[in-house]
């Protein structure tokens, strides 16, 4: 079928305007029937959660394998047996991770915060009493990144991402002579919206790549992990120890959690790093906590009871979620395919298909989709300051509802798109 389309921009005007009028009909009928539908919620689906709900039985003891009373205070590391589970997971030795609360944004937010404060264990001053800091910021990427950025006043230096990573000559060149730039994002594992995996190389490069500033930072939160939506389980690149063999061990941060492993508002969240990193993290952390919830990092550890333990849950998540994806790729292909006007992303794990529409038209898809009933990411989400200069790019989360609804909204998402397209090409 697809292969009778032509490219929207090759089509002779009066075509361009029959093509117009179709779609404006379909637009019509698709707000007639009064949908609602919501792609815009990268969350696990309540089918998803079930998997879960062994925890809630769970610990059949207070006590950790170490004897420790998980009910007390204290151990600000966390349970030394999860830690491992998740150090395995994560390729990182037990000294270089600590388990802690329910989320890993939160320890993103800590970590910023103690940088701001009181400086790393390489920084010469606190990063609140230097001019100026800025951050290289991967896009598309993950909008809370870039809030937390705002938030702090920190300003946002935006590199495209790449099929293996950010570009990273890119942001080599930028932090070679800037001293006033001390960290960057980076979602190394099915980047969130665009799902590409950094490879071992761009990390190698990002580990070694001489920086003005002696403290910069990797922010590397590795928020997906173990979430893959095929049976390639592409493996994250071992970011700490790249940056110990290149002699700057305290560069990477790492962040992860089982949000989307087990419970998105109970699960547990990491942190991880040279060990001076973890300890110098743990200082910080210790004078506002007498430690985390060990009750339900025991709950975990005897649920998932191994590494593999882990594994073998996230592929239940797996079969789960890869008929979602499958169905937003059959419908943007079968409808979008051929004219020219939207690229997508096929992601092999993560939560998100990215999708590049005709530049200039992101905003009015999101309106057109918002009023047929579809809720969609609002336009610029995923570039900081909430602005995609191209006004191209639309983050689709096909996690959280039914796949019928997945259906439902993607076909009226196609509609969108070429409407907004055709509109455009005849204005
Ligand atoms: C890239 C990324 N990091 C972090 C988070 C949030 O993680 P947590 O639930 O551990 O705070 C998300 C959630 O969508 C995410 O996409």
């Amino acid at each position: 079928m697809t292969e009778q389309r032509r490219p929207l921009t090759s089509l002779p005007a009066d075509e361009l305007t029959a093509f117009t009028a179709d779609l404006k009909g379909a637009h019509d009928a698709l707000v007639a029937a009064g949908l609602s539908l919501d792609l815009t919620r990268g969350k696990p689906s309540s089918e998803q959660l079930d998997l879960s709900d062994g925890l809630l039985a769970l610990p059949t003891s207070a006590y950790a394998p170490d004897g420790s009373d998980t009910r007390n205070y204290g151990n600000l590391l966390g349970l030394t047996e999860l830690r491992a589970m998740f150090a395995e997971l994560l390729r990182l030795d037990l000294p270089q991770v600590s388990a802690q609360g329910t989320s890993s944004l939160t320890l993103m937010k800590d970590v910023l915060t103690y940088l701001w404060l009181h400086g790393g264990v390489d920084s010469p001053k606190p990063w609140g009493k230097e001019e100026k800091v800025k951050f290289v910021c991967p896009v598309p990427g993950y909008d809370r990144h870039f809030v937390l950025l705002e938030w702090f006043g920190i300003e946002a230096v935006t590199v495209p991402m790449t099929d293996v990573g950010p570009d990273v000559e890119a942001v080599a060149a930028l932090v070679k002579d800037d001293p006033t730039i001390k960290g960057m994002w980076l979602v190394p594992t099915y980047a969130n919206p665009t799902g590409q995996v950094t490879s071992q190389e761009v990390a190698e490069r990002l580990a070694s790549m001489p920086t003005a500033a002696p403290d910069f930072k990797i922010f590397w939160d590795n928020a997906y992990a173990l979430h893959h939506l095929t049976a390639a389980e592409t493996k994250s690149a071992d970011i700490v120890s790249l940056a110990a063999v290149a002699g700057n061990p305290h560069r990477p941060v790492l962040f992860a959690s089982t949000s989307k492993i087990t419970y998105a508002g109970a699960g547990v969240a990491f942190v991880g790093g040279s060990v001076e990193t973890v300890a110098w993290f743990t200082q910080q952390l210790g004078h506002g906590s007498i430690g985390p919830d060990k009750v339900n990092q025991l709950r975990h550890l005897e649920f998932f009871k191994s590494a593999q333990g882990v594994r073998d849950h996230m592929d239940k998540h797996r079969e789960l979620l890869a008929p979602k994806f499958a169905e937003v790729d059959r419908i943007l292909t079968e409808r979008l395919e051929g004219y020219g006007v939207a690229q997508w992303t096929r992601p092999r794990g993560g939560y998100f298909v990215s999708l590049d529409v005709l530049p200039g038209t992101a905003a009015r898809v999101i309106e057109l989709a918002g009023q047929a009933g579809v809720a969609l990411t609002p336009a610029g989400s995923a570039f900081p300051g909430r602005y995609d200069p191209q006004d191209t790019n639309i983050r689709l989360a096909p996690s959280f509802p039914p796949l019928a609804d997945v259906t439902g909204a993607m076909e009226a998402v196609a509609v969108c798109v070429l409407l907004a397209a055709a509109e455009k090409l005849s204005a």
